[in-house]
């Protein structure tokens, strides 16, 4: 069997005296789409954060497809080409067009020509719908538009597995759909994922696994319908017990 794509092993990581990352053991395969879920303050954003190596960890190893995390240098800029990382703030440049924030990451780090680069990037645009929208600027568009932009400017890098934090969290209702479509899509097409998100709706139709954490560390995982219907430990029963009443 292939090795996994991302392992996360022995993983621990403290802010000042909050031990934030306890003993963390992840390991995600290639295509695979793992959910992570838990009560705010857990620690997620913060596991995102530091697969991207965005955060250092003091104990413990992280491999991106058999490679250790870089340090420092070219190759960290490669590796955080390898990981598209996607977060609740859109943070696409506001005074670049959307076109120019997607063909950016491939002309500067990828060396792409710009020509190649705004096919693919219009190809990338028509994938998550916003096309037409190539010439605006950022405050033109919604906030889901905006969102799938991100997402396409993350897929330009050609990335390795890509890690959402919260992608919908800061959406009008309406826009949610939008943009859990276009990861609906992304998972069927085999893109290795890892989602913080609590929208269980998609966790049901696209996730492999659910990873659950509370207090740093991982308590429990399942399958979806396993973890929804059956949760074994007490946080999650009590986790569950709140979001499912919302
Ligand atoms: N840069 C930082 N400095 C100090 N403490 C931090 C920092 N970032 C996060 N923390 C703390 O680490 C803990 C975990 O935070 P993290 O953002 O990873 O949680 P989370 O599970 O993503 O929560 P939420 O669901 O609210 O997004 C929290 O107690 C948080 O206050
Ligand atoms: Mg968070």
């Amino acid at each position: 069997m292939a090795e996994p794509l991302v392992v996360l092993s022995g993983v621990n990581k403290h802010f000042g005296d909050l031990h934030v990352l306890r003993d963390i053991n992840l390991s995600v395969d290639r295509g695979e789409v793992v959910i992570v879920i838990g009560p705010s303050g857990s620690g997620k954003s913060t596991m995102c954060r530091t697969i991207n190596r965005l955060e250092t960890f003091e104990s413990g190893s992280i491999t991106i497809d058999g490679k250790p995390l870089p340090q420092e240098g070219k190759e960290l800029a490669q590796l955080r080409a390898d990981v598209g990382m996607v977060f609740q703030s859109f943070n696409l440049f506001a005074h670049k067009t959307i076109l120019d924030n997607v063909t950016l990451g491939p002309i500067k780090v990828r060396k792409k020509a710009k020509a190649a680069a705004e096919k693919e990037a219009m190809a990338l645009l028509e994938r998550v719908g916003v096309a037409h929208q190539a010439q605006k600027y950022p405050a033109q568009l919604s906030g889901g538009q905006q969102q799938r932009v991100a997402i396409a400017r993350s897929l330009a890098m050609e990335p390795k597995v890509m890690l959402f934090d919260e992608p919908t969290s800061a959406l009008d209702p309406e826009m949610i759909n939008e943009v859990l479509d276009v990861m609906i899509g992304l998972a069927k097409d085999g893109m290795t994922m890892i989602v913080v998100t609590h929208e269980m709706g998609f966790a049901r139709k696209a996730a492999n696994r659910v990873v659950f954490m509370a207090d740093g560390q991982i308590v429990e995982q399942a399958t979806p319908e396993e973890f929804f219907t059956n949760a074994q430990s007490n946080r999650a029963k009590d986790f569950l017990a709140k979001i499912l009443t919302h």
